[in-house]
């Protein structure tokens, strides 16, 4: 199947000589969530704006539907909703007046019953006739996802959706880009709350100083790179560790009183029974054990953090 979105070669330098980013390659498949992360300043919103046609690229090409973003611009735009990352809403309208005037700049007629279906599945149909500055924080964000799935488009670009948004607001906008999803639409989104992506996205892509650093499978990800940690708490703090342990890469931790064991959830043997085994024979005398999972968050951070 061809993807719906394709980016490639994708540079952009502003005009203060910064390389936002650098030499993108992405396809994005017709109906799947993908989650782009990464730190502050990494180049989402850079992307997102370049594959909108808002920002120009400085070389590369991105089609949308097949629509090259600078060549047929009206083509592509009409396919897709923007969310922008900052809330720039006119404050004296009404919620279903802006709503529908911005489906009228796409060259839509009027369709109050669609209206009226993603006013109320945004739940904001209540407040259709309160003025956007009577609205909360996390009301006018919402407002701004209706305005972007005014026309009806088949890609769909939040940039931090839920930002400044509570916890049962954002359950709802998941639930709101799951319907989404049943109806063919495809969703890329930012995030900085990883348990976002954990909840909602099928990939992830991982971004970081304008270079994409990997594209996966949500799920295979955390297969492949997630890790198993071993905590074993001691009976007796130790200051340093057995030489004959030392196979296992042992962290010494809490002042000695805690040895930490990494190992691959993939691997066959994970080596626990043996290390045990060689734990006693070493003379360490075992208080506790804990086991904990590496979450898609710690993969993350591993991914972006400066080599020391
Ligand atoms: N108009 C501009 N002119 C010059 N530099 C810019 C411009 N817009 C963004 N940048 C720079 O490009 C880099 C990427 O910015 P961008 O807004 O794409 O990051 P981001 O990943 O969206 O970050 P955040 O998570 O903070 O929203 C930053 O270093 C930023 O300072
Ligand atoms: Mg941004």
């Amino acid at each position: 199947m061809p993807s719906i979105v394709s980016v490639n070669d994708l540079q952009k330098t502003y005009d203060s000589g910064f390389e936002a980013l650098k030499r993108i390659n992405l396809e994005i498949e017709e109906g799947e969530i993908l989650a782009l992360l990464g730190p502050n300043g990494a180049g989402k919103t850079t992307l997102i704006s370049t594959i909108c046609g808002i920002t120009r690229p400085t070389s590369g090409t991105v089609t949308v539907g097949g629509h090259d973003v600078i060549d047929d611009f009206r083509g592509a735009r009409q396919m897709i909703g923007l969310v922008p990352q900052e809330i720039n809403l006119e404050p004296f309208m009404k919620v279903q007046n802006t709503v529908a005037f911005t489906r009228g700049l796409f060259g839509k007629k009027p369709d109050p019953a669609y209206l009226q279906d993603i006013l109320t599945r945004l739940s904001l149909w209540d407040k259709r006739d309160a003025k956007v500055m009577e609205l909360s924080g996390g009301m006018k964000r919402r407002v701004l996802i209706a305005k972007a799935l005014s026309h009806g488009p088949r890609i769909l670009f939040l940039d931090e959706p839920t930002a400044g948004v509570d916890v049962e607001l954002r359950k709802d906008m998941w639930e709101t880009v799951a319907a989404l999803k049943a109806d063919g639409v495809t969703t890329i989104l930012t995030t900085h709350y990883i348990e976002e992506a954990e909840a909602i996205a099928d990939r992830v892509a991982v971004i970081n100083k304008g270079e994409i650093l990997l594209v996966e499978d949500k799920a295979d990800l955390m297969v492949r790179m997630g890790k198993k940690r071993l905590t074993i708490a001691l009976q007796h703090p130790t200051d340093q560790i057995p030489d004959a342990l030392s196979r296992y890469e042992l962290i010494l931790g809490n002042g000695g009183e805690t040895l930490t064991y990494t190992y691959d959830t993939e691997g066959e043997r994970t080596g626990i029974t043996a290390l045990l085994s060689d734990l006693s024979a070493a003379g360490l005398q075992m208080r506790d054990l804990q086991t904990g999972q590496s979450s898609l968050e710690d993969i993350f951070v591993d991914l972006v953090k400066d080599p020391a």
